[in-house]
């Protein structure tokens, strides 16, 4: 039937809305940004400098990673790990390398092909990834909001740095040479500033209505 592609910055709620979707459609759900994390988690643990592409892109091509509710990487959950604020601090830097991300873009494609319908979420996925996905949603908060929403992730509240962490990792997603942040033409985009999860997904399952498909 086809793939949703949901593709936002940091904080957008890509995540619970990918997560709340897949729950209503009763399709499987990927989280690219886990697995980009989980390179970052290798590179911290194996002493490997950000701007070293060719052994980060060895470490992406070498690991075994499984991806769901759990996030295993050769073996071990480490789920919570890969959202430190220390895979916080390198992960974009990482995640620039072409070599990297080629290495796990075909890893994205091949859980593609493997599903015939799916929830796939990150940065390029529908401009790079699956740019035939049968939807393709560009979710956008306002900057505070996603700040405020990273920050309830580890049960604290903003501060000054985490806020520019944010914003410093989005520009640098947003304007790096290689599959950069961008809406991809065609998406559908949401600001859910002002939005619950449960607006956005029912926003969601009536342009998928309008696609042919029914929950
Ligand atoms: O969505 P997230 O915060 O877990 O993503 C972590 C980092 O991975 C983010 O800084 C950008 C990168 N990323 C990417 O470049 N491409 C993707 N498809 C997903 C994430």
């Amino acid at each position: 039937m086809g793939h949703v592609a949901i593709d936002g910055p940091g904080g957008s709620g890509k995540s619970t809305v990918a997560a709340a979707l897949a729950k209503r459609l009763g399709w499987e759900r990927l989280d690219t940004g886990a697995m980009y994390r989980a390179v970052a988690l290798l590179a911290l643990r194996h002493h490997v400098a950000v701007a070293d592409a060719p052994a980060l892109a060895e470490l992406a091509r070498a690991m075994e990673l499984e991806v769901g509710e759990q996030v295993v990487l050769d073996g071990e959950d480490v789920t919570t790990q890969i959202r430190s604020e220390a895979v916080d601090a390198v992960v974009s830097p990482i995640s620039a390398h072409p070599a990297v991300r080629s290495e796990l873009v075909a890893r994205q494609r091949t859980w593609a092909a493997a599903h015939d319908t799916g929830v796939v979420e990150g940065r390029d996925i529908g401009s790079v990834v699956l740019p035939d996905a049968l939807l393709k949603v560009y979710l956008d908060a306002h900057p505070d909001v996603r700040a405020a929403r990273r920050a309830g992730q580890r049960a604290a509240a903003p501060d000054a740095a985490l806020r520019a962490a944010l914003a410093q990792r989005d520009a640098a997603d947003s304007t790096r040479a290689h599959a950069p942040l961008l809406i991809a033409p065609g998406a559908l985009v949401i600001d859910s500033s002002e939005l619950g999860v449960d607006e956005v997904v029912e926003r969601l399952l009536a342009a998928l209505e309008e696609r042919g498909v029914r929950p």
